[in-house]
């Protein structure tokens, strides 16, 4: 397929800890799916987001470089992949002012993700963040302008995002009822897309929460997190025959879900129906599901620690690609951008070529 023929997919993870299951499972295993694909994949670290939630100086730029480490060691490729740091594309930051002028407020503070974050600080104002920030306010129109800047035709995230590129959708599409058609509309995010649950049987691992599972986490740590999964309630029927994890698990109870989600994910079939019987059948099995669930988890993670620490990705060859994959992502960008500043009228910039 021509270049211009291919589908655009663009996506973005912020450097806020580690790589995680939820990230990997609800994000990551798409990324590498639709790199094997004849698309053009756009993948970045989302550090100007990352701002949102600080409150000190954080050490970003070294969180970066290791998530776009993770990120290699998981099977991320530089060169089939445009790969690059949210920052290195400074225009995304114009182009979110000027999407900003046409959002209304009361679309943002109707926003999960931030009502959320609203409750939570209530709740304990001690929780990292400032949600009365403009940044966190305005974290979809950043987030639009991230998708709309390249035109994606795809953004493959879990399902905790969905009402973001939904927002980035809406944005599109008052702009181009605005101004004439500029913006290319992505399409919405799939119904089935995941959400995993963390491992203190709250609804969603994130990282925030103290409630992860790594990617380089080591065996003992593996160990340690799964057995400290909740699991105190015995089996309770489950109310249908059928085997699949979608319609299964939610019937459990949270932290078992997050076990059995887990076990569906990594391991054959066969061990999943296994340990499903046993539910069905009652008795005590949660301390060998534990120890099989670790194992597969360990193994998993096993060739992308040993990736991750590969000396030949290091530093120097992660700031190379993200030099080179920057001027590659420049252009599209700042057509996008041209697009919309004539669009509304202000006319093109009269210092970019
Ligand atoms: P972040 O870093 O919070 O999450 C990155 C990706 O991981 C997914 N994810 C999960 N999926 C399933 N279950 C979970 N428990 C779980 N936790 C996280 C998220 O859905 C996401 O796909 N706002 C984005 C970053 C971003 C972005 C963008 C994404 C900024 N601009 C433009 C796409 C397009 C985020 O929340 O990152």
């Amino acid at each position: 397929m021509s270049e211009a023929g291919k589908k655009i997919i663009l996506s973005g993870i912020r450097p806020t800890g580690r790589l995680h299951y939820g990230n990997y499972f609800g994000a990551v295993r798409e990324f590498l799916r639709l790199q094997e694909q004849d698309a053009r994949c756009y993948y970045f670290v989302a550090d100007y987001h990352a701002l949102t939630t600080i409150t000190e100086r954080r050490e970003i730029y070294a969180d970066t470089l290791h998530m776009l480490r993770t990120y290699v060691a998981c099977g991320l490729d530089p060169v089939r992949s445009i790969i690059y740091r949210q920052s290195d594309l400074p225009c995304t930051a114009e182009l979110a002012l000027l999407l900003g002028m046409i959002t209304n407020i009361g679309h943002l503070e109707r926003g999960t993700t931030y009502k959320d974050k609203m409750a939570k600080i209530e709740a304990d104002p001690r929780t990292e963040g400032n949600p009365l920030s403009y940044g966190l306010l305005g974290y979809p129109v950043l987030m639009a302008a991230d998708i709309l800047i390249v035109q994606a035709d795809i953004v493959p995230v879990g399902d905790d995002q969905r009402q973001h590129v939904e927002m980035a959708c809406d944005i599109a599409g008052k702009f181009n009822a605005r101004f004439g058609e500029t913006l290319k509309i992505p399409a919405a995010v799939d119904r089935n897309a995941l959400r995993l649950p963390g491992l203190d049987g709250s609804m969603k691992m994130g990282k925030s929460d103290n409630n992860t599972l790594d990617l380089l986490d080591d065996e003992a740590t593996v160990l340690k997190k799964v057995k400290s999964v909740p699991t105190t309630t015995d089996p309770e029927p489950l109310g249908t025959d059928s085997n699949d994890p979608d319609v299964v698990i939610p019937k459990m109870p949270a932290g078992v879900g997050v076990l059995y989600r887990l076990l569906s994910l990594l391991a054959p079939e066969a061990v999943y129906l296994e340990y499903l019987e046993a539910y069905r059948s009652g008795g005590k099995f949660y301390g060998n599901l534990k120890k099989t669930v670790a194992e597969h988890v360990s193994q998993f993670n096993a060739p992308i620690i040993e990736r991750f620490n590969d000396p030949a990705h290091g530093d120097a060859f992660i700031e190379d690609f993200l030099r080179s994959n920057a001027q590659k992502v420049t252009p599209v960008a700042l057509d996008t951008v041209e697009s919309c500043r004539e669009a509304i009228g202000i006319g093109r910039s009269l210092y970019r070529a």
